[in-house]
């Protein structure tokens, strides 16, 4: 039995996948056969209140020079950095010439912010080909994982940091322990570490299934989040929800004692205790909810496949790859995916091995249905592609229920 990565006792499984391919590992048509799989499983610890993977995937296998995600790829998330970089300003007001760090800073789409100030910073990735495009922006980035040794490296190099800032990072990193060692070690005593990841109440709420793959690791609470700070000697301070990605939540912490906490951190753990996010039914639930969304995507699209429809899908997020092989579909019922990202476009999804298409291709040759996998872009999507649906095309989509047909936006997105 796997054992918890926060407090080593065991773990069970809620939610077992089978084998699965790596959510961002798209597939070089030419080398089909080079694709590595294990088996995705997701569990709560029962100890500490976790919930986090089952089985790990090396990080190399993850994060390398050929990291396939970007994350300047869509205008809503360039406001939502904009606006997280004058949040942690505005925190720092009182610090002269403050230094600012960022842990998995990607190409640089938070960073780039502080910079435009004047700030002095430090973005640290370990995917060369992302460090690259920050580098390319004037930023000063480190190509490293972040571990407690590394930041201690920064520390000695640059001074101790004002602030520490991550986001969609934390919750990807198993070693979860030598990360807050490193915080711990790095962050000056005034200082603050703000972090944002997606929210496993938010996961819960809209049944949010295709949150789970091997990038995401851990799908924090704030009770979990204040327990691992504990015990690395930290203390969260604030909690603010965040309409990015599904429902995240933004956590803020300080050294011990450094800041009284406020009121939202205490509602918080109340609220979760009162949903009973630390027990095991919420998540059984929750795998009953995903089995018959999975299966009333797959007789949706198979259904309308089989009198004669064209179905494509839209954007080709790690997160597709969950729904798509766990839903068992492939390229007889998903034409091709569009995405705008250039690294994609011309491979195959993991897995499925469905063709990614640049989005010039959706628009020369739509099909009648489009699976909105990109849902939590679901705003600036359907504004961008408003004509597919003037000349007759529909979504589907199926957070958080399968529907066919122009769905309301929802408010949870960029
Ligand atoms: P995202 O949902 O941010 O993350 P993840 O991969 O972690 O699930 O990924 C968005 C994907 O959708 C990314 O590959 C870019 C693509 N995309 C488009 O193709 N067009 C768009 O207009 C937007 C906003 C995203
Ligand atoms: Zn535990």
């Amino acid at each position: 039995m796997p054992s918890c990565l926060v407090c080593e006792r065991p773990i069970e499984p809620f939610l077992s996948f089978g084998q699965m391919p790596l959510a961002d590992a798209f597939v070089d048509p030419a080398r089909p056969a080079d694709e590595f799989f294990f088996d995705l499983a997701i569990g709560l610890c029962e100890g500490c209140g976790t919930v986090q993977l089952c089985e790990r995937v090396p990080d190399a296998y993850m994060f390398h020079d050929a990291y396939a995600y970007y994350s300047s790829t869509s205008v809503g998330m360039r406001r939502h950095f904009t606006a997280y970089a004058a949040d942690v300003r505005r925190r720092l007001h009182a610090v002269r010439a403050p230094f600012v760090v960022e842990i998995g800073c990607n190409d640089g789409i938070l960073l780039e912010s502080f910079a435009a100030a004047g700030i002095r910073h430090l973005g640290i990735d370990p995917a060369g080909n992302v460090v690259a495009e920050a580098v390319r922006k004037g930023l000063h980035v480190q190509q490293a994982f972040f571990s407690a040794r590394m930041a201690a490296n920064v520390a000695s190099a640059h001074g101790r940091a004002d602030a520490i800032v991550a986001a969609n990072v934390i919750c990807h990193v198993a070693d979860i322990h030598s990360v807050f060692d490193g915080v711990q070690r790095l962050l000056g005593p005034a200082g603050i570490f703000v972090f944002e990841d997606p929210y496993i109440g938010a996961i819960l709420d809209s049944t949010a299934v295709d949150q789970i793959y091997d990038e995401h690791v851990f799908y924090f609470s704030v009770s979990a989040v204040r327990r691992i700070a504990e015990m690395h000697g930290l203390e969260l301070v604030d909690v603010a929800p965040q309409a990015v990605h599904g429902g995240e939540l933004r956590y803020y912490l300080r050294h011990r004692g450094a800041q009284t906490p406020s009121a939202a951190v205490a509602d918080w753990i109340e609220r979760e205790q009162a949903t009973g996010l630390a027990g095991p039914r919420a998540y059984r639930q929750f795998a009953d909810r995903a089995g018959r969304i999975r299966d009333e995507l797959r007789a949706t699209i198979v259904r309308r496949v089989a009198s004669g429809q064209r179905i494509a899908g839209y954007g080709a997020t790690a997160k597709s790859s969950t729904i798509i092989n766990y839903a068992g579909l492939g390229p007889g019922e998903i034409e091709f995916i569009a995405d705008v990202t250039p690294t994609k476009q011309g491979k195959l999804t993991p897995g499925a091995h469905i063709p990614v298409r640049p989005p010039e291709h959706f628009r020369s040759h739509y099909p009648d249905y489009a699976v909105l996998f990109a849902w939590n872009h679901e705003r600036e999507i359907r504004e961008k592609e408003a004509a597919f649906e003037t000349q007759g095309g529909r979504w589907i989509t199926y957070v958080p229920a399968v529907t066919v047909g122009p769905p309301a936006c929802s408010a949870s997105q960029a």
